[in-house]
């Protein structure tokens, strides 16, 4: 028998990611978030981290490694771009509602400052998948509905922008640092013969 695992939802997981120094990074959000006009929840402002000069290792390791990654699924682009990349600071208690990252191709996340507090929820994207769900003797990548991250520290995770996600509430008394991006594909994308085409 056959078992053709059909249709694939493409996750990576990257532990031990970033090996430069995370100092100055941690030092360009910690001054924003020291300045903060608000509390819950907070975000950087702009999602301009990947064009300032603390983030330029670590914007150079994105973009390597999301080229692997549309390599290792056999798409051919002509380039990629970040289009945003921003900070999140999750305190005791708070948490990210579910969402996706639309206009982009790939999104990530990454740990900079976690002790596994925080995970990142992913829940099965199939419209049908849930018609009939059986128990399950062990849950497994293959029949999960959802499936948890931890947020775990120097940890990336890169998905499908398309793919809804949450974060669950922060159970630690420490706040948990993460950084976040939206990868774009560039030039011609898809086929003009099969008239599903576009030149972005
Ligand atoms: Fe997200």
């Amino acid at each position: 028998m056959a078992h053709h695992k059909i249709f694939s939802t493409n996750l990576f997981v990257l532990n031990d990611f970033y090996k430069g120094d995370t100092e100055p990074m941690k030092k360009y959000i910690s001054d924003l978030w020291t300045n903060r006009e608000y509390d819950n929840n907070w975000q950087t402002k702009s999602a301009n981290l990947h064009k300032q000069k603390e983030f330029k290792g670590f914007t150079d390791l994105v973009i390597t490694t999301s080229k692997k990654i549309i390599k290792k699924l056999n798409y051919e682009v002509e380039d990629i771009t970040i289009t945003d990349m921003w900070a999140n600071v999750l305190r005791e208690g708070e948490n990210h509602q579910a969402h996706t990252h639309s206009n982009n191709f790939l999104s990530g996340t990454y740990y900079l400052h976690s002790d596994k507090g925080a995970g990142i929820t992913f829940q099965d994207p199939r419209p049908a998948a849930d018609v009939i769900v059986p128990r399950k003797k062990l849950i497994t990548l293959d029949n999960a509905s959802l499936l948890i991250y931890a947020s775990q520290q120097n940890r990336a995770i890169i998905f499908p922008s398309w793919l809804p996600h949450w974060v669950q509430q922060n159970k630690s008394k420490n706040k948990r640092i993460s950084i976040a991006w939206n990868i774009q594909i560039k030039g011609q994308i898809g086929e003009h013969h099969e008239f599903q085409s576009a030149v972005i």
